[in-house]
């Protein structure tokens, strides 16, 4: 295992004054062994920790970095707007600016309102949903993630049953599910949630179904309900346009965070005409909603993956990850399950009940240099290269040949 004593020593100072030492999914001690809590830089898919280790990145900040990390020309327009001002009385220009790209390239997009957390833009969504339909209910479906508000956290702590008293849940891609849920709501359905595929934490993605993606815009349009694609994971790593362009199906209102602008805090709200007088008339609102660094970053984020073709690109070496991932898993005879987009790769150990091969392989992975994720959606960057990938698959094999022994060991 590399050295990780900085970091040990700053969980132990963090433990003093931060409840837990960390809150939420960004704890690394749900991670295996030899994963560092704390970072201290990183350049285009590598980055370092306290302890000076390097790392190829395979989680990207958790999504938010889509064209590499300090992608230069994305701190070059963050860096101009700080010198003139970030957090003013109002937005800036850049504001309307990035309004104006977002509407011509989210193709179901009329409006947009920007925010900070996928948080606020699927919560929003959500209101407005209820504001602009006179409605109550909306279906979700069970065990997707929205975020860590009352009305969809995964957890129950802290929450009410009246939180939860309007959320109906069915199970993704089932349309008889789907259906029985909405005839639950009918008379009072204000919208539908749905993420823009199943990335659910530690089981197998599913792409969304063409008939389930139809099912759920006949229903709202027959019930005269909001769609509304959850695309803050998956946006702009799938579809420059939004994800269920892939399906056909457009969405009434769209939630954006993550990669809108390479790991600036910024999230984003989009919608049809039909929600726009709702939209205005909610009052949603933060702080720092305005601010415009993040915004400048978003200009020139969402510019460049166009440009550069970013889509294409992370697919076309998602590809050779995934081949290269199932080659070796034929080749040590250890089979495992691939799923999800390949630019938003899951990989999982077939029969792996508590995680014993999924958490040897990363620690082994994690000691040569490469950081993936045992049971979460990875995701990939238009940073990485040919050379990433076959050191991703150098470090697989130190991974794979980890579990071999292990399984060998126990089976003797
Ligand atoms: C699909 C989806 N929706 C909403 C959220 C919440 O976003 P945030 O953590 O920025 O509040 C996430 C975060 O992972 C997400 O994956």
């Amino acid at each position: 295992m590399r050295d990780l004593s900085k970091n040990a020593a700053l969980v132990a100072r963090a433990r003093q004054v931060v409840p837990g030492a960390m809150w939420g999914h960004q704890d690394a001690a749900a991670l295996p062994p030899g994963y560092p809590q704390y970072f201290s830089r990183a350049e285009g898919c590598h980055l370092w920790d306290l302890d000076g280790n390097r790392y190829t990145d395979f989680m990207c900040s958790w999504g938010p970095i889509i064209l590499g990390h300090r992608h230069p020309a994305v701190e070059d327009a963050a860096r101009a707007q700080a010198e003139k001002g970030d957090c003013l009385n109002g937005p800036g220009e850049v504001m309307v600016e990035l309004a104006e790209l977002v509407v011509q390239t989210i193709a179901h997009a009329d409006w947009v309102q920007f925010k900070k957390n996928g948080n606020d833009a699927t919560t929003a969504a959500v209101m407005i949903a209820r504001a602009g339909t006179g409605r109550r209910k909306i279906l979700v479906a069970a065990g997707s993630y929205h975020g860590s508000a009352p009305w969809c956290s995964p957890s129950v702590l802290g929450v009410t049953a009246e939180d939860r008293a309007h959320i109906l849940t069915f199970a993704y891609n089932d349309t008889e599910s789907l259906a029985g849920a909405a005839e639950q709501a009918k008379g009072d359905l204000a919208g539908i949630i749905v993420t823009a595929f199943k990335h659910d934490l530690g089981v197998d993605q599913e792409m969304p179904e063409p008939e389930f993606a139809m099912l759920a815009r006949e229903i709202c349009d027959a019930e005269e309900a909001a769609l509304i694609v959850d695309d803050v994971r998956a946006g702009f790593r799938l579809h420059e346009a939004g994800s269920w362009e892939l399906v056909g199906v457009r969405p009434d209102l769209s939630s954006w965070s993550k990669a809108i602008s390479n790991g600036y805090a910024l999230a984003a709200l989009t919608g049809n005409d039909r929600f726009r007088q709702a939209a205005s008339a909610v009052f949603s609102t933060g702080s720092f909603w305005t601010a415009a660094v993040a915004m400048a970053a978003g200009l020139v984020t969402i510019r460049t993956l166009r440009e550069a073709d970013a889509v294409a690109q992370m697919a076309r070496l998602g590809t050779k990850l995934r081949d290269g991932l199932e080659g070796l898993s034929r080749a040590y005879g250890l089979p495992i399950s691939q799923t999800g987009p390949v630019q938003m790769p899951t990989a999982m150990f077939v029969d792996d009940p508590d995680r014993t091969k999924g958490f040897a392989f990363c620690a082994a992975a994690i000691a040569q240099g490469v950081y993936f994720h045992p049971t979460h959606n990875m995701f990939l960057s238009a940073a990485h290269t040919e050379q990433d990938i076959a050191h991703a698959l150098d470090a697989a094999e130190h991974g794979f040949r980890t579990v071999r022994d292990l399984s060998a060991r126990a089976a003797a």
